[in-house]
């Protein structure tokens, strides 16, 4: 277990995290993180390039995920899905191309530049279903029982209430929804000189 945080350690992180992903929307991704990011990133991580071949070169570099929901499950044609943490809207806009015309997909991220890049991208691929808006996975400004399906890319691992950011996800869930989440988890210890170091959060 973490050490409990202070408020003061917990404003910290918060505004260091919405800090770096303003830089890293206002460029690409790559020199800020150490998994392959963008085209490179989507390839290893077995996306469906197919579906992707309109995608506008700012939309596919800006792909900072961790992994790959998709992998997860399908997405059927129809469906409600929200994108928790959705950057500059690759997955959001992947989905949508799933859901269709008859579905819906919302994107939410905690960095307005993200949402503002995202928009940019929608705009540009004219998807009439799609919406983004800025908020955090803690407290989702959604109803109950809203959505088939939840999508998360390198985004709960963030979120400093992890019970509260996944009781609003399964809130917001319908019954039978689906959670499909891809992330990174400490698999070991930290070693010592790296334990309880709040950097740890946005390094
Ligand atoms: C590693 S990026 C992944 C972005 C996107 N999912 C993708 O695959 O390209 C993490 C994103 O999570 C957002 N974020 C961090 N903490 C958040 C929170 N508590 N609620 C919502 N979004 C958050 C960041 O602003 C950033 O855009």
């Amino acid at each position: 277990m973490e050490p409990r945080l202070t408020k003061k350690e917990e404003a910290l992180i918060r505004e260091t995290i919405r800090n770096k992903y303003s830089q890293v929307a206002a460029a690409s991704p790559g020199s800020y993180f150490r998994y392959p990011t963008g085209a490179e990133g989507l390839r290893r991580q077995r996306y469906p390039l197919d579906l992707m071949r309109d995608f506008p070169k700012s939309l596919i570099e800006s792909f900072c995920g961790v992994g790959n929901p998709f992998s997860l499950g399908p997405i059927h044609p129809g469906e409600a899905v929200l994108d928790i943490g959705c950057g500059a809207g690759l997955d959001t806009l992947l989905a949508a191309k799933m859901v269709g015309p008859e579905g819906r997909v919302a994107g939410l991220d905690a960095t307005p530049g993200m949402i503002e890049k995202a928009r940019a991208h929608a705009a540009l691929l004219a998807l009439p279903n799609v919406t983004f808006q800025v908020g955090e996975a803690e407290s989702l400004p959604f109803p109950d029982n809203d959505f088939d399906v939840i999508i998360s890319n390198g985004v709960f691992n963030l979120t400093l209430d992890k019970e509260k950011a996944l009781k609003e996800s399964h809130r917001v869930l319908k019954p039978g929804g689906r959670f499909m989440l891809a992330d990174m988890v400490l698999v070991a210890a930290l070693p010592p000189e790296k334990a309880g170091k709040i950097e740890n959060w946005y390094q």
